[in-house]
């Protein structure tokens, strides 16, 4: 049996969308480390088969629909997840998407649009979701987020999405340096500042 490192925890789980999909295999390790697990899907279309999925964890899993190009079902998302629990320890952000045609042809032929599209889902969607997770974080807490090496260097056809990448690591990384910042201002200042600096 695996250790129940994560006993008592509570997750939020963005991402899954059938057995393959990575969050599932996440998801399924965090469960087994004895952490609760509440589950977005995006769109009706999903909702049977993440429904189907997450039975495994016991039929009162919570499961919101969560479009992260809409701020109103964020919203409601975690509107949903306060009515089920009053903090969270873990939020999984394994998500993200491109319009086909911006993966196959050239990058310099890239929209506006699918510029537009693949930066909003991919990136800016970890902000929105952390601006939410972060005040039910009240026992600290850590959010992980998937990327892939097309962020660092150029691999052919990941195209925009290798540049929507390299803007979802440097949004970890301001949240982090804030995220140190605000998690110490309530402590005493020579603590801050000495925490601050251990963290860069
Ligand atoms: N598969 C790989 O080889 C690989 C490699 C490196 C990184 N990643 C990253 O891992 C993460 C998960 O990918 P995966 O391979 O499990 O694919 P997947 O298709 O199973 O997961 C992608 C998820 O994004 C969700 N999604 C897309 N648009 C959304 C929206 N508007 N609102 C809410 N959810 C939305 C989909 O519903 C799906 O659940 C992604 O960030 C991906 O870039 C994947």
């Amino acid at each position: 049996m695996t250790e129940q490192v994560l006993g008592g925890k509570i997750g939020l789980v963005f991402g899954v969308a059938n057995k393959r999909s990575i969050a599932w295999a996440i998801a399924k390790a965090w469960a087994a480390a004895g952490a609760r697990l509440i589950f977005n899907y995006q769109g009706e279309r999903l909702k049977e088969n993440v429904e189907e999925l997450i039975g495994e964890f016991g039929e009162k899993t919570p499961l919101f629909p969560c479009d992260v190009s809409s701020d109103d079902e964020i919203k409601a998302f975690f509107e949903s997840v306060r009515n089920e629990t009053d903090h969270v320890d873990l939020m999984l952000h394994s998500l993200a998407y491109a319009p086909r045609e911006a993966l196959e042809g050239d990058f310099v032929s890239t929209t506006r649009e699918a510029f537009r599209v693949a930066h909003d889902i991919s990136a800016y969607s970890l902000v929105a979701l952390a601006r939410e997770a972060a005040p039910l974080m009240t026992n600290g807490g850590s959010i992980v987020a998937m990327t892939y090496y097309g962020s660092q260097k150029v691999v052919p056809h990941y195209n925009v999405m290798g540049v929507a990448k390299a803007s979802l690591e440097a949004s970890a990384r301001y949240l982090a340096y804030e995220w140190v910042y605000v998690d110490v201002k309530a402590l005493s200042r020579t603590r801050a500042v000495e925490t601050q600096l251990r963290s860069r």
